[in-house]
């Protein structure tokens, strides 16, 4: 079993691989590829993303899935990764945790893995550049990813114990089998499941079972990094409360840190500390999760708030996002979301608006509504001050 590719397009592929599958996790060798973090990074950082970029495929026919990408994360803090289908959130970590297969490559940036060892030393690995080795090292014990084909990825002909079995017999050499058996039961009580299960195959439990599980090996180690893409996409509401709430209580309880990916804002609201919305391989706006609820600033924000129930609290219309995500072999000129958005105005189509930090606010957004000179005045409802809005009908035309 390896984890050296995972293809983003081919969840099927993985099905026979049960490692690769359930959790790929990557951390950080002792020996090669390893830097002295700065003084900051050491006290806060997990993980540095800065200007990271993924391309699929060569030549004329490249597109990039991810385009310049920055952001930083805090040890034990929730970071959300939204956007609709296709903006790129899986490539991010697949590259970012260097699962990544061909046609995938990283065109450019670097991500660093800062990695606390056991007698207090905090090592940063740039996770761009490190060998397989320092990578094969570090997975697992450092930072877990669940992959967005979690459902299916419990090899179907083994039993769940076995799963557990494999992840400790390589990571944990010097426990027993007994030990291990006494870890798995607890691992599964941790996600709420009886350790009876331990004793079943996959198409004995139910998805949101098979979830768990997934999240319990996720965690077997104790990494300081969690990634979960879309762990919860395909369970019904009641159960997606369930496995969020769990998530939120394991994380007191351990404080790891997580990067949490989905399409459903509404649901990362619940969760998150802090969260991105990406838009055809970019960040398009970056702020608190109480702030990008209460005051969304990008329309696309507001347009992926105003398409999911929010999981609880007041109900609001659902209005959805007019269009679908761009060809991004043929992307539209100026800021790419100016089809969709009922606030584009002529400069949209030309200029490409930069992700631009507001101090004050301690938010980032890409959107001309929020640059002063040469807009007209920011909607209310994108302005950064009122509590929830919805897009107005006939907005487009009045910010014209
Ligand atoms: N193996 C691949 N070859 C070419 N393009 C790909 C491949 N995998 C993903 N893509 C493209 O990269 C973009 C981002 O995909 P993905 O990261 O899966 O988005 P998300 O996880 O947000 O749904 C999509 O437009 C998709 O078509
Ligand atoms: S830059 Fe223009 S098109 Fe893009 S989101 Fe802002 S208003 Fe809409
Ligand atoms: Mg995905």
């Amino acid at each position: 079993m390896s984890y050296e590719g995972v293809r983003v397009d081919d969840a099927s592929a993985q099905v026979s691989d049960v490692t690769a599958n359930v959790t790929a996790n990557v951390a950080v060798n002792a020996t090669a590829g390893v830097e002295p973090a700065s003084e900051f990074s050491k006290r806060l950082a997990v993980l540095d993303v800065t200007d990271f970029s993924v391309d699929y495929g060569v030549g004329d026919a490249t597109v990039r899935a991810v385009n310049e990408v920055s952001f930083s994360l805090e040890r034990s803090r929730v970071l959300g990764v939204a956007g609709e289908s296709g903006s790129g959130k899986s490539t991010l970590v697949y590259a970012l945790t260097r699962l990544l297969r061909a046609p995938g490559v990283i065109s450019g940036g670097e991500a660093v893995l800062h990695v606390s060892r056991e007698d207090g030393r905090v090592e940063a690995l740039n996770m761009t550049t490190a060998s397989e080795a320092a990578l094969r090292s570090v997975r697992w014990s450092h930072v877990s990813i669940v992959l967005q084909s979690a459902l299916n990825a419990l090899n179907p002909v083994l039993r769940v114990r076995h799963e557990f079995d494999e992840v400790l017999k390589t990571h944990r050499r010097e426990m027993s089998r007994a030990q291990r058996r006494a870890r798995s039961a607890q691992l599964m009580a941790l996600v709420g499941l009886n350790e009876d299960r331990l004793a079943r195959y996959p198409h004995e439990l139910s998805g949101g079972q098979r979830q768990r599980v997934m999240i319990a090996l996720a965690l077997a180690l104790e990494p300081e990094l969690v990634i979960m893409d879309e762990p919860t996409t395909a369970l019904d509401v009641v159960t997606q409360r369930e496995i969020i709430n769990e998530l939120n209580s394991l994380r007191s309880q351990f404080g790891f840190a997580m990067i949490f990916i989905t399409h459903d804002l509404s649901l990362l609201v619940e969760l998150a500390d802090e969260i991105v919305v990406m838009y055809a391989g970019r960040i398009v706006e970056r702020a608190t999760a109480a702030d990008l609820y209460a005051t969304p600033m990008h329309p696309y924000t507001l347009g992926l708030l105003n398409s999911f129930p929010p999981l609880s609290g007041e109900r609001r219309e659902l209005t959805g996002i007019p269009g679908s995500p761009p060809d991004l072999s043929d992307l539209p000129s100026g800021c790419t979301f100016h089809p969709r958005c009922p606030y584009a105005m002529a400069r949209c189509e030309r200029e490409t608006p930069e992700l631009v930090v507001d101090e004050r606010r301690g938010r980032s957004v890409a959107c001309w509504l929020h640059v002063d000179h040469d807009s007209p005045p920011t909607p209310v409802e994108l302005s950064g001050r009122r509590l929830r809005a919805t897009v107005p009908v006939g907005a487009r035309e009045e910010a014209q």
